[in-house]
């Protein structure tokens, strides 16, 4: 195929995400970790899937060895530690900003010109350092999270009106947390907002378990979630290797959009070929501006941790 996505970490996003790109034949797919031989042998396992579906995808696994990840399109970063019951994902910051800070040094030697879809947790620092790290401009550099959120919020929207899901488009901005601002203004079925089709108290928890959404998984898991989230990056990949321009909630580095500058947050933005060509500024109400903000400062607090940390390492 023309095209070549890399996915750095083989685990269960990284995994997921090989195999659901290999049935929908977007790209070639390269796969590297650090655990000697799992990318190798997912790889191949996938691969050896193809002939029931007829799949002529090239899948390529590596450990430690990103030679093979050389002029990527796209590198999706899942690498690092997941959380455990009772660890929120800022628990996971000083494990994985040294796992990510070295994984992004090296898809830059290989693949300078390619889009970077960060997964790794927690997601809006994450995404910063990766920004800092690999000088890249703003719109190659894309945190997966507020699809991931929309998609639980539907999903539960869904269960309680009794509604297809098809019928139902959410929205979540903010950063991926416990801030993050669910929408129901802009939250619809069949183009009605869910303020004119729900009490307000139950909208309130349909948020709140959205909200709750990453911990509920964790908590009948014992680890993260991955179904979903891979399913949130391969529609990103999808639209990048397209160029559907499809709108989509992805953290993006904001500069003055939503009044809010030099931090990551999820906020809708038209997803192409160039990555991020455009970020849509919806018109918020007081109350979601405050929500917003609120969410900003989290993250800026997280990046403040992140310099220190990585100023006391030095
Ligand atoms: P996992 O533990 O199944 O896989 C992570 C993989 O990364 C492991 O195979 C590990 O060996 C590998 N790894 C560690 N250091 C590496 C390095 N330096 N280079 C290459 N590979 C390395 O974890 P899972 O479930 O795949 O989650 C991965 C990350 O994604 C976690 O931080 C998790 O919190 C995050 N996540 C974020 C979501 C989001 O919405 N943004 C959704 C789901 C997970
Ligand atoms: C989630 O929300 C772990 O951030 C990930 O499931």
């Amino acid at each position: 195929m023309d095209k070549k996505v890399t996915i750095i970490g083989a685990g269960n996003v990284g995994a997921t995400i090989a195999m659901r790109l290999f049935e929908k034949e977007l790209s070639d797919i390269v796969l590297t970790d650090v655990v000697e031989g799992i990318a190798e042998g997912k790889a191949l396992d996938i691969k050896e899937s193809g002939k029931i579906g007829g799949h002529d995808v090239d899948i390529k696994g590596y450990t430690s060895d990103y030679s093979g990840s050389e002029g990527s399109d796209i590198v999706v970063i899942t690498a690092g530690i997941t959380r455990k019951p009772g660890m929120s994902r800022d628990d996971l910051l000083a494990k994985n900003m040294e796992i990510v800070e070295g994984v992004v040094k090296e898809v830059v030697r290989f693949s300078p010109n390619s889009i970077l879809i960060i997964v790794s947790n927690p997601l809006d620092a994450m995404c910063h350092l990766a920004y800092e790290v690999s000088g890249f401009p703003r719109e190659r550099v894309i945190g997966m999270a507020g699809i991931l959120d929309s998609i639980r919020f539907s999903t539960f929207i869904s269960e309680e009106l009794n509604v297809s899901i098809e019928n139902i488009n959410a929205i979540v901005l903010g950063g991926h947390g416990d801030t993050m601002v669910p929408l129901p203004r802009y939250t619809t079925v069949c183009g009605v907002p869910i303020t004119q089709l729900m009490e307000k108290e139950k909208i309130d928890r349909l948020i709140q378990r959205t909200r709750d959404g990453g911990a509920e998984i964790v908590s009948l898991l014992k680890t993260s979630a991955f179904y979903a989230p891979s399913a949130a990056t391969v529609e990103m990949i999808e639209a990048i290797l397209k160029d559907k321009k499809k709108i989509l909630p992805c953290s993006v580095f904001l500069d003055g959009e939503y009044g809010i500058k030099g931090v990551f947050l999820g906020v809708p933005v038209k997803l192409g070929k160039g990555g991020v060509e455009e970020i849509i500024e919806f018109e918020l109400n007081e109350e979601e501006k405050e929500a917003l903000n609120r969410s900003k400062e989290h993250v800026k607090s997280l990046i403040e941790r992140m310099k220190n940390l990585r100023k006391s390492r030095a």
